[in-house]
């Protein structure tokens, strides 16, 4: 072989070996890159199993809140029907509430014992012909007249009797020659104390009301009169005094009754009194015209029926004689036959 054609062969080969090495190179660098693919594709396979992995997990959560946003508004539903229902029951109380607020009110302005227009003087008089009747007839002793002022002071002084009332009281009581008395109903004691000025000396008074309150005004001028011994208080129920009266064997002992307490027990008293005065006694009860609402068919509260229901039982009653006089609130005379 010639040296041209050795180099030229050295130069093949070399150029053969560099080509080799190249592509050795190559292959090792394709190999490499395969390892960096493998490996980014293990990368990429673990990423993606991760990544389904968490979106399973997602979608897991998703469903957990979903699950948990319908047992929300499952138990939103629950809540808004339970806030219904206690609104239903609050309105069902409210309304039961009102019902016993109205009852009550009904309750109390039927047991108060001041009516709406209570009148301390005769009702239908105008008021210079009643200024006339007083002029030329009312004898009013002075601690009458103060104890009249003292408690025309009060709100409810309107309780009171009229005077020309209790002057027509202390007439009957004289004509009656009365020495034992009722007196049902005392408030600051004005029919009491002209009662008591009417009766003789041993003349007795048995007075029934249920306020302290009042009666200690009503004493202290009893007091003053000096007729205190004549007054005998009993602070109770008058039902309750009056059956203790009939137990103690008083039944008939009585000349005269006076009744003016509570109107919705006027049949009780009237029925006790009944028995306790004597035949011949006298009977007065107060109110039975009712400020004028008895006549009035529009009104139809608890005691205006019951005084009406009263007045109709006194017409028919044929154990005593009777009188309505149109004096003040309009007074019943009964009289025991
Ligand atoms: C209209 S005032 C009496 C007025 C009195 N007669 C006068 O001349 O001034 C009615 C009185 O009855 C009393 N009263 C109310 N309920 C009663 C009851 N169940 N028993 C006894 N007194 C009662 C009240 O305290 C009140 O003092």
């Amino acid at each position: 072989m010639t040296s041209k054609k050795l180099l030229a062969s050295i130069k093949d080969s070399s150029t053969s070996i560099k080509d080799s090495s190249t592509s050795i190179k190559d292959s090792f660098t394709s190999i490499k890159d395969s390892f960096t693919s493998i490996k980014d594709s293990f990368t990429s396979k673990k990423d993606s199993s991760t990544s389904i992995k968490d979106s399973f997990t997602s979608i897991k959560d998703s469903f957990t809140s979903i699950k948990d946003s319908f047992t929300s508004i499952k138990d939103s539903s629950t809540s808004i029907k339970d806030s219904f229902t206690s609104i239903k029951d609050s309105f069902t109380s409210i309304k039961d509430s009102f019902t016993s607020i109205k009852d009550s009110s009904t309750s109390i302005k039927d047991s108060s014992p001041i009516p709406d227009l209570m009148t301390t003087q005769t009702l239908g008089l105008e008021q210079n012909l009643y200024d006339y009747l007083l002029s030329v007839s009312l004898r009013e002793p002075e601690i009458l007249t103060q104890l009249r002022q003292e408690t025309a002071q009060y709100p409810i002084g309107r309780m009171q009797i009229a005077p020309e009332q209790g002057q027509f009281l202390a007439l009957l009581v004289q004509l009656l020659g009365a020495k034992k008395t009722l007196d049902i109903g005392v408030f600051t004691g004005y029919s009491s104390l002209v009662v008591a000025l009417a009766l003789p000396r041993d003349g007795k008074i048995v007075a029934c009301d249920i306020s302290d309150e009042f009666t200690a005004i009503a004493r202290r001028y009893w007091q003053q009169a000096g007729v205190a011994d004549k007054i005998q208080l009993h602070i109770a129920p008058a039902l309750e005094t009056l059956d203790r009266l009939l137990a103690t064997k008083e039944a008939e002992t009585f000349d005269f009754a006076f009744i003016d307490a509570d109107k919705s027990n006027y049949d009780g008293y009237y029925e006790r009194s009944l028995q306790l005065v004597r035949p011949g006694g006298l009977i007065a009860i107060d109110n039975v015209l009712w400020s004028g609402k008895v006549a009035d068919p529009e009104v139809q509260d608890n005691r205006t029926k019951k005084i009406r229901a009263f007045n109709q039982k006194l017409h028919q009653d044929q154990r005593v004689s009777l009188s309505l006089v149109a004096i003040a609130d309009g007074l019943t005379l009964a009289l025991k036959k």
